[in-house]
């Protein structure tokens, strides 16, 4: 009998707290929609009692998802946190409430100063309360991995006995080693009567890089859901990447008893719509989505693969939705087709969004002749990542070579409509650029990382740029811009950066 192992996504919660990802509830909304495609079992939603604006995505993601997932929100031990959590998945038909105390030794003494006996007693306290406002409770044992066993086994316990429908076990600084996880799990397995009647998970990090690993060997110790990130995205070095772990079971299930019920073809839509909307580029040799995952460069693997491609290639790219598309829209196809194209990509959009999406795909498609999906899907991240613009890009003119001095001339629109034109010189043609943006922007800022690369192949292909900033108090920001020209691409990018900082800083100042 194959046990089918749940999958909890929680990009939106756990993965928006990697550093620069933060997200705006339309593009919780879109992502969801696409968890819902991927098929993924449980989407956390978020922290609804952390901000507004997170209570308000709960909401919109619940409505958004309908029954085509459990849809879950985090909580501290905390009532408030509770009932903040019941209210905003009231629209949800499926929802679950997660909640959780850390239960190693230095979290009691040194984060929440609490005897073992507080800790359990706010254990009963908070899952019985959660339970008496939603059916399905999940309970977080924060830091389990460094617990004391016994006592993690006594919180397991108390959580069960008070209503607890899912017990999740995280590894939350990403410290165990998989045998000594797999341990710990079948040890709770053994200690804690009726563990084996609920669903048992797994939540890992990847400080030490072994975060999939560590969540196999909960599921070879009885595991039967596992939390991940799209891209491993999450708090420091990130979750269990979802797409690792799925295609690890794909690929190993027979022989571990196991199954997940995922839509594998969706996995690399999912990666690129995640690395899209937060700006956080997938590295090219990221296994299963990056962009050398299915690439042989040398030439006795390509001639290996090309008499048998199983020599040295274990999973189809088409299982995995990364064959390249070879789907062309072109300036002469029409609304009809690129609406058509838009809706098997798994978009949907209004009339006016569609027109808009349509003039910026002609404009480029003038420019290149053929449009690839993988463009399409970047040029529509690009304009919901623009829609929120508070400066955004008129004109530009660059003149640079060999040996001259790089000039650039800008205009930006502010807001209100009104233009500022910047010209300026720089070490090179981005360097001239992004002075002159910043001299009209006028928002100190530090550029941490800048990253360019290719959608399709091709010299004529879209080029996208990555970037990375830090504000004035450190935190950072991500811009993602895509165009033919990748001055063009880099002045969006860093526009995009630019006018989440000046976002956040709006925000801080109104709350
Ligand atoms: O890492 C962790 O412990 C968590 C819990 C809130 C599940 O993210
Ligand atoms: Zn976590």
């Amino acid at each position: 009998m194959m046990r089918k192992i749940s999958i909890l996504d929680t990009t939106l919660r756990d993965g928006e707290q990697s550093p620069g990802a933060s997200m705006t509830r339309e593009d919780k909304v879109a992502i969801a929609r696409q968890l819902v495609r991927l098929n993924v079992d449980v989407i956390e939603a978020g922290f609804p009692a952390s901000s507004p604006g997170d209570f308000e995505a709960v909401r919109m993601v619940c409505d958004a998802v309908g029954d085509g997932a459990v849809v879950c929100a985090l909580t501290r031990a905390v009532e408030s946190d509770i009932t903040a959590a019941a209210e905003a998945l009231s629209h949800a038909a499926r929802p679950r409430i997660q909640t959780g105390i850390g239960v190693s030794e230095s979290h009691l003494r040194d984060k929440l100063h609490m005897t073992p006996d507080e800790c359990i007693e706010r254990i009963r306290r908070t899952v019985l309360f959660a339970r008496n406002l939603c059916d399905d409770v999940q309970f977080y044992a924060e830091d389990a991995a460094r617990a004391d066993c016994a006592f993690l086994a006594r919180a397991c316990h108390a959580a069960l006995e008070s209503g607890a429908t899912v017990i999740n076990i995280p590894d939350t600084t990403g410290y165990a080693l998989p045998e000594d996880f797999a341990r710990r799990i079948r040890y709770l397995f053994e200690q804690v009567d009726g563990l084996d009647e609920v669903v048992l998970s797994v939540h890992c990090h990847d400080d030490l890089g072994l975060a999939c690993a560590l969540s196999l060997a909960g599921v070879a110790a009885g595991a039967s859901q596992v939390d991940c990130t799209i891209n491993g995205l999450g708090e420091r070095a990130g979750n269990c990447a979802l797409e690792e772990l799925v295609m690890a079971i794909h690929v190993h299930g027979q022989e571990m008893g196991v199954f997940a019920d995922v839509n594998t073809r969706e996995l690399a839509r999912t990666s690129r719509l995640v690395s899209s909307v937060t700006g956080m580029r997938v590295q090219a040799n990221k296994a299963i989505v990056g962009a050398n995952a299915f690439a042989h460069s040398s030439g006795i693997h390509q001639d290996g693969v090309l008499k048998n491609a199983s020599t040295y290639q274990i999973i189809d790219p088409v299982e995995v939705g990364m064959a390249t598309s070879r789907i062309v829209l072109t300036a002469r196809s029409g609304h009809a087709a690129l609406e058509h194209r838009l809706e098997e990509l798994g978009f949907e959009f209004d009339e006016d969004t569609l027109d808009e999406i349509y003039d910026r795909f002609l404009e480029l498609a003038d420019r290149k002749r053929e449009v690839f999906d993988e463009e399409l899907e970047s040029l529509v991240g690009e304009m919901g990542r623009q829609s929120k613009s508070i400066y955004s890009l008129q004109a530009l003119q660059v003149s640079t070579g060999f040996p001259l001095t790089p000039t650039v001339t800008l205009t930006l629109a502010d807001e209100t409509g009104k233009q500022h034109t910047v010209a300026t010189t720089g070490d090179g043609p981005i360097n001239a650029a992004y002075s002159a943006v910043n001299q009209i922007v006028g928002v100190e800022n530090e550029l941490l990382e800048f990253d360019v690369s290719a959608v399709t192949h091709g010299t004529d292909s879209v080029g996208e740029v990555y970037v990375r900033i830090s504000g004035p108090e450190g935190r950072v920001f991500t811009g993602r811009g895509a165009d033919p020209d990748i001055i063009v691409s880099s002045v969006r990018a860093y526009l995009d950066a630019l006018n989440r900082l000046l976002h956040s800083q709006r925000s801080e100042s109104d709350s």
